[in-house]
């Protein structure tokens, strides 16, 4: 039921089997909320920002590009988990919504040393209160001379800190070893200072956005990804759990040799703008980012961050489906389904239980399903319906079989 063409931002593209958009995710392409001034991601946006002066900020890119641009500009394998269709939204083989504001990465180095992009990113998955299959995304990365750069970079920190105050407690642990390497093309005296500065850069940041919190506990861990090295992972400490907010690391010299900047050495980092907002607004449930309803919206201001003030919470409605399963099942096809059906009235979704027959080898699955409105009280005649619905579209669109 895939249709031939399709439409986003006026453009038409023409699908093909790699085609799994759904107009649920393309409605979400006209919403923008980072570019909403008193909406908690631009808030937040905004803060971060302002703690980057001088860099050129790029806000208004379409989410829809190229793999190219997505992936191969960015050094992915061919074989990238990344480049599932089970994972990333594809117009076609060749055009999809971004997985990353990575994506801008290539082209906005042409034009500028110091550069922030945010945007909206797409990404299939699970559905529960901290997944959404679109969020937002900063990103920041900055380049050097790489002659110059251990010297500009030490009068840089040295300025920055004595402009900074509060305290922060970060643990950084990491080293360069094997398993996250220097590129071979690095100057070590130049690629450390560069790293040094990205952290740097970022514990102030996370400094200023955290100003009220005590004792904010801050670490880095190595990480990897396919643009940089080395690379990392900044978390914090929030509520007993470390979350991570951000990946970041030393350019692939590759990408900045491609955007016709060969003597530079340089950053980058990304990270999650829900993320942070949730828990410096202590917001308890993604969806409400989504929420058109005023309760929500009226209770922010641009340039703050005051806590929200949870609206009444409504009753839950939970039901269960089962059904033999096949090999083409994957959990992010029923989710999609799910969100086609019911929309943001799904609060989470899990398998309870799972067992195979014995005899037939055939895989039973069944999902509770927790249906709970932001906004309003549900019925149980209205879920049905949807419960209904989502059963048949189940049967329709994976081919498998209920119980
Ligand atoms: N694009 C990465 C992500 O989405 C984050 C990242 C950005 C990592 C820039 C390194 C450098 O997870």
């Amino acid at each position: 039921i895939t249709p031939e063409n399709i439409t986003v931002g006026g453009k038409t593209y023409p699908s093909d089997s790699y085609t799994n958009v759904t107009p649920t995710i393309l409605e979400k392409t006209t919403r923008q909320l980072h570019l909403i001034p008193k909406h908690p991601v631009a808030i937040i946006k905004d803060l971060i920002a302002s703690g980057f002066p001088g860099f050129k900020h790029y806000d208004t890119f379409s989410p829809v590009v190229t793999t190219k641009e997505n992936f191969d500009d960015l050094c992915f394998s061919n074989d990238h988990p990344g480049r599932a269709v089970t994972d990333t939204y594809y117009l076609n083989e060749k055009i999809m919504l971004r997985t990353h504001t990575s994506a801008h990465q290539l082209q906005v180095m042409t034009e500028s040393d110091k550069i922030l992009v945010t945007a909206d990113v797409y990404r299939r998955d699970e559905i529960d209160a901290s997944h959404y299959p679109v969020f937002h995304q900063m990103e920041g990365a900055q380049l050097f001379d790489a002659k110059t750069a251990v010297d500009e970079i030490r009068k840089d920190i040295a300025r920055t800190t004595s402009a900074a105050s509060g305290s922060i407690h970060t643990t950084d642990t990491t080293l360069i070893t094997p398993e996250n390497p220097k590129q071979d093309c690095h100057d070590e005296a130049a690629m450390l200072a560069t790293a040094d500065h990205l952290k740097h850069s970022l514990n102030m940041m996370v400094r200023k956005l955290f100003s009220h919190e005590k004792d904010l506990q801050v670490r880095w861990i190595d990480a990897q990804f396919p643009f940089t090295s080395p690379s990392w992972e900044m978390e914090i400490l929030y509520q007993g759990k470390w979350l991570e907010v951000l990946g970041c690391g030393v350019i692939r010299q590759d990408i900045l040799n491609n955007a016709g900047k060969p003597d530079k050495i340089g950053w980058a980092f990304g990270l999650g703008l829900e993320r942070l907002a949730l828990v410096l607004f202590g917001i308890p449930d993604i969806r409400l980012f989504w929420s058109k309803d005023d309760r929500f919206l009226k209770q922010f201001e641009p340039g703050t961050i005051q806590k929200f003030k949870p609206f009444s919470k409504y009753p839950a409605c939970i039901k269960d489906i089962s059904f033999w399963s096949n090999d083409q099942f994957h959990e992010n096809n029923f989710c999609e389904i799910v969100r086609d059906v019911a929309g943001d009235i799904v609060e989470d979704v899990h398998l309870i239980d799972e067992f195979t027959h014995p005899k037939t080898k055939k895989r039973s699955m069944c999902y509770r399903i927790n249906y709970r409105s932001m906004d309003r009280n549900v019925t149980n005649d209205e879920i049905n319906v949807l419960q209904e619905k989502l059963r048949d579209e189940v049967v329709n669109r994976m081919k498998v079989e209920l119980r």
